[in-house]
């Protein structure tokens, strides 16, 4: 029976008719609280540290998030949108500064409260699952004057904020996302790659890690203690992780080594069964460390408490994806620039796109299908995992067009490697499109969105694009390569 629902799944695939995901699969858009909300100064909201940087350096990034989408007027509309999808689940961020205005809680914006009240329970009326992810970039400026994700503080004030929130909407909400992409929150946030622009490549990425996986943990273990008993959700850390495959046979080593270094940095401590950082990156960023004449490894050891406080913090996977890169050695004496990951290039390592796979609208953002498959696989089997969910994954155009054809087809083919993943045996049980529209990403240039959205016209518009009626009838059918869209 399985080896027939086998082939003729690949006879379907090979045929164009597309891949059908299982019933139950559930499908989601994403967006995060700064790239859509706009109303940066809406009754008692605190200032982040995207606004303040914004404002004072308005020459660095094309435009600022004070009204980006306007979701903090048109929520209802965003509702709607997730409604005319056909959308099973919708990914949204809480802005840390709107509902603790201080940052800390001895203050809770009334108005702050009542816009995610209002938005989750417009939702569910609508039988839409919210998803929510507590931190999304944008941290209360007053925490990052005090030295944000570098200060060992940060873990304690938020998990007081992952209380708060708890507090509020855990009766409704069953699946938590603590903090996204430590992966260019640290590494490039801490290497003036993005706000807050902390320009410390040495130290900054690293003490950021430690800080954020501490206070993951210790959210994660609020909801356990407190919440799970109540509610029953789900709660884990999202990550992001290009596939990364060896550029030739002789660079297989490099590229476990990378790999420790862009997921397993996050991961191991959380997944693994030892727990703790990935064990040979630990020891070669200790000899580099000492090497420079450090006295203390600049990747922060965990002390045996912390270790066991963030192993097995997870309910399942939370994976955004991309795109894929090849890895291989530095040549002898070549000299390393910044790679299109910050950081890595202090193991002596290389990351390119090969030349061979679809471009994408930006540098690093080729399209490589199968490389998802290898990912869900290679994490599965990594960490023995039971549960991933696909929380981004989307195509990086600059075309504004309503006719987003390449969008359909990077979509399709990254699901039919979805699933096609499943019949692996990897248990993916959810994807979520980046994003529901196009919204502020360093400037507004990239048009992520199922809608498109008119960002000089005051009601910021929303219109739907080919890729919102396609994923439309994929959520009716589970099929990826529906007709008539
Ligand atoms: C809010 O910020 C806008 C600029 O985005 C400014 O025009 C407006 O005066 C500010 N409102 C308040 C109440 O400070
Ligand atoms: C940090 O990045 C900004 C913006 O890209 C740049 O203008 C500045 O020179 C950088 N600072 C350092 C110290 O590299
Ligand atoms: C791999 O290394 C071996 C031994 O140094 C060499 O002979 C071979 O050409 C290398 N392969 C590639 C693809 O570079
Ligand atoms: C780190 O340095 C020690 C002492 O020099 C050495 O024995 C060890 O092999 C090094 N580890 C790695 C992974 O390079
Ligand atoms: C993997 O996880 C399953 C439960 O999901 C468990 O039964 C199995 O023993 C685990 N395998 C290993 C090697 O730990
Ligand atoms: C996949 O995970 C879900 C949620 O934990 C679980 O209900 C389901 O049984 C799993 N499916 C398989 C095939 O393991
Ligand atoms: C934008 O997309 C439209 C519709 O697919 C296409 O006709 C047009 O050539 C594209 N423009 C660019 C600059 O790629
Ligand atoms: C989209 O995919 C279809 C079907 O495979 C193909 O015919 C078409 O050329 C693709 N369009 C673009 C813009 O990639
Ligand atoms: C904006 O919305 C208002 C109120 O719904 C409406 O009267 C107005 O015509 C709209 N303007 C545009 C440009 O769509």
């Amino acid at each position: 029976m399985f080896n027939i629902v086998l082939i003729l799944f690949g006879v379907l695939v090979g045929s164009g008719y597309g891949a059908q995901l299982p019933p139950g699969f559930k499908f989601g858009a994403g967006t995060s609280a700064l790239q859509i909300e706009g109303g940066w100064n809406a009754s008692d909201r605190g200032e982040s540290n995207w606004d303040r940087y914004l404002h004072l350096f308005p020459d660095t990034i094309d435009g600022n998030g004070d009204v980006a989408c306007d979701s903090y007027h048109l929520w209802r509309r965003d509702v709607q949108m997730c409604e005319e999808v056909g959308l099973d689940m919708y990914r949204f961020s809480i802005a840390w500064s709107r509902l603790l205005p201080t940052g800390l809680p001895n203050y809770i914006s009334e108005d702050g409260k009542n816009y995610y009240n209002n938005l989750i329970d417009g939702l569910l009326e609508k039988g839409i699952e919210p998803v929510v992810t507590l931190n999304h970039f944008d941290l209360p400026q007053r925490l990052q004057y005090l030295g944000g994700w570098t200060n060992p503080l940060i873990s304690d004030w938020f998990a007081e904020y992952a209380r708060v929130a708890f507090s509020l909407y855990a009766d409704r909400v069953k699946i938590w996302l603590t903090v996204n992409e430590p992966q260019i929150l640290c590494d490039s946030g801490y290497n003036n790659g993005t706000v807050p622009y902390i320009n410390d490549p040495k130290f900054g990425r690293y003490i950021c890690s430690k800080n954020v996986l501490l206070a993951h943990a210790k959210a994660y273990r609020i909801y356990d203690k407190d919440f799970r008993h109540l509610y029953h959700g789900k709660v884990t850390i999202v990550f992001l992780f290009l596939w990364l495959a060896p550029a030739t046979e002789n660079d297989t080593e490099v590229t476990n080594l990378a790999r420790q270094y862009i997921e397993g940095r996050y991961g191991h401590p959380v997944y693994s069964k030892e727990g703790g950082w990935p064990k040979e990156l630990e020891e070669i960023l200790a000899n580099n460390s000492r090497n420079e004449g450090y006295v203390q490894p600049r990747l922060p050891p965990f002390t045996e408490e912390e270790k066991e406080l963030v192993k097995g913090t997870f309910d399942f996977y939370a994976l955004n994806h991309y795109s894929s890169l090849l890895v291989r050695k530095a040549k002898p004496g070549e000299a390393i620039g910044k790679t299109l990951v910050d950081g890595i290039e202090e193991l002596g390592i290389v990351l390119e796109a090969d030349p061979s796979w679809e471009k994408g609208d930006i540098k690093w953002l080729t399209v490589h299908p199968e490389g998802l498959r290898q990912q869900l696989n290679y994490l599965k089997n990594t960490y023995n995992l039971s549960e991933i969910m696909i929380t981004e994954n989307g195509f990086f155009s600059s075309n504004a067009s309503l006719n987003d054809v390449r969008t359909v087809n990077y979509t399709r083919k990254y699901l039919e490697q979805v699933a096609l993943a499943i019949q692996d045996g990897v248990n993916v049980t959810a994807y979520f499109h980046w994003s529901l529209m196009d919204n502020f990403d360093k400037g507004y240039d990239a048009k992520f969105g199922l809608y498109a959205v008119d960002f000089t016209d005051a009601n910021r518009t929303r219109t739907p694009r080919l890729s919102s009626r396609y994923y439309s009838k994929v959520i009716k059918t589970h099929c990826t390569d529906p007709e008539d869209y």
